[in-house]
């Protein structure tokens, strides 16, 4: 375990390189880089690039060997926080004032871009004959990611989204890019496409679950932790997990609750300057998350994280790495990913 852990270790301060040698201090317009270097400096897990350098790692090349990708995937994740967090109207982002609050919203668009074409520059620096496997996966991910934000917004305006639903939205803008992590890191190790496809699958499930553990923090997270809004996806009408599942488990006088409840919100989101508005948004997600808790979505989410994970598992069994030493770290991280606290 200890082995695990230093490796783990090891995997983020090469990224921390990475990210450090990007030398945008001096870059011109500062008004560009400053944001793109204010938000990267707040942190963030580094989970993707993490993917990418395991994955790599189990192919038996140096690990090192996919850093441009790895700091790739972490400048594009980090593209689309700037851009969601505009959508979403977020104040908050790891614990401090998202980039559009800090900056503006013009800054927010631009930096985000350039966020994204430096992710090309950094994903395309790889052996040329990896060059159009790598970059058709990297095309692929990032449309899908844009497909995911779509529904989600769309979703934004509806009474009711089923599971089925919900899931393929979870896994268009967020999942994708948690298997692509993975999947590139595998083909840049040298891995066959079938193996690096098994890679692919092992990381969407994680990400499935990841996403869950995301509305769910959205709620219930200690927000010194967490560092986002508390219940902004309820302030926000998102068909989030515990939306969704609430849905499922509601009688008709809960059905009403819900009903009731997200129609205030979204007047109160019309019309801000109602009297006492602050007041009344508050009394409505309280009463939201009342009916959260009395149909027991917590239970819900922890039996579908499960099985996602366990499906995971399977997975990873079936790949070259089977039950063996990789497999564990492997397993071990998604783990952590599926229940974190921040
Ligand atoms: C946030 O991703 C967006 C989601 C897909 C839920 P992370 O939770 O990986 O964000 P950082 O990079 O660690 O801040
Ligand atoms: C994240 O969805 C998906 C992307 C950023 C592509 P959320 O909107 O739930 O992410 P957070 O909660 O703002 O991090
Ligand atoms: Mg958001
Ligand atoms: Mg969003
Ligand atoms: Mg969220």
């Amino acid at each position: 375990m200890k082995e695990a852990e230093n490796k783990l270790a090891a995997y983020r301060a090469l990224v921390e390189q990475g990210l450090t040698r990007l030398g945008w201090s001096e870059a011109r317009p500062s008004g560009l880089y400053r944001p793109m270097e204010y938000f990267l400096a707040l942190g963030g897990k580094r989970l993707r690039p993490v993917l990418c350098l395991m994955a790599c790692d189990t192919t038996g090349q140096d690990p090192g060997t996919a850093l441009p990708q790895a700091i790739a995937l972490e400048l594009f994740h980090n593209f689309t926080l700037l851009h969601d967090d505009i959508m979403d109207q977020s104040p908050l982002r790891r614990g401090q004032a998202t980039v559009h609050l800090r900056y503006d919203v013009n800054a927010a668009i631009l930096s985000g871009d350039a966020l994204m074409i430096e992710a090309y520059r950094h994903m395309v620096a790889c052996k040329d004959t990896l060059l159009p496997a790598v970059l058709s996966e990297f095309n692929r991910v990032a449309l899908q990611v844009c497909q995911g934000q779509q529904l989600d917004m769309e979703f934004q305006d509806r009474l009711v989204v089923s599971l089925d639903e919900y899931r393929e939205m979870i896994g268009l803008k967020t999942a994708v890019l948690l298997g692509s992590s993975l999947k590139i890191g595998a083909l840049v190790g040298g891995a066959k496409e079938d193996d690096a496809q098994k890679m692919f699958r092992f990381g969407y499930l994680t990400g499935l679950a990841f996403q869950v553990q995301d509305d769910w923090l959205d709620v219930f997270g200690d927000p010194a932790r967490f560092g986002k809004q508390v219940a902004g996806d309820i302030k926000a009408c998102k068909h989030s997990f515990l939306r969704v599942m609430a849905h499922r488990e509601a009688g008709p006088a809960e059905q009403e609750e819900l009903e009731q409840g997200f129609a205030r919100i979204q007047a109160l989101r019309a019309n801000p300057q109602e009297a006492d508005a602050e007041h009344a948004l508050d009394a409505a997600v309280q009463g939201l998350i009342a009916t959260y808790q009395k149909l027991g979505i917590e239970a819900k989410a922890i039996a579908f994280k499960d099985s996602l994970m366990e499906e995971a598992r399977l997975v990873l069994g079936t790949s070259p790495l089977g039950q063996g030493p990789k497999a564990a770290v492997l397993m071990d991280y998604a783990n952590y990913l599926a229940n974190r606290k921040e």
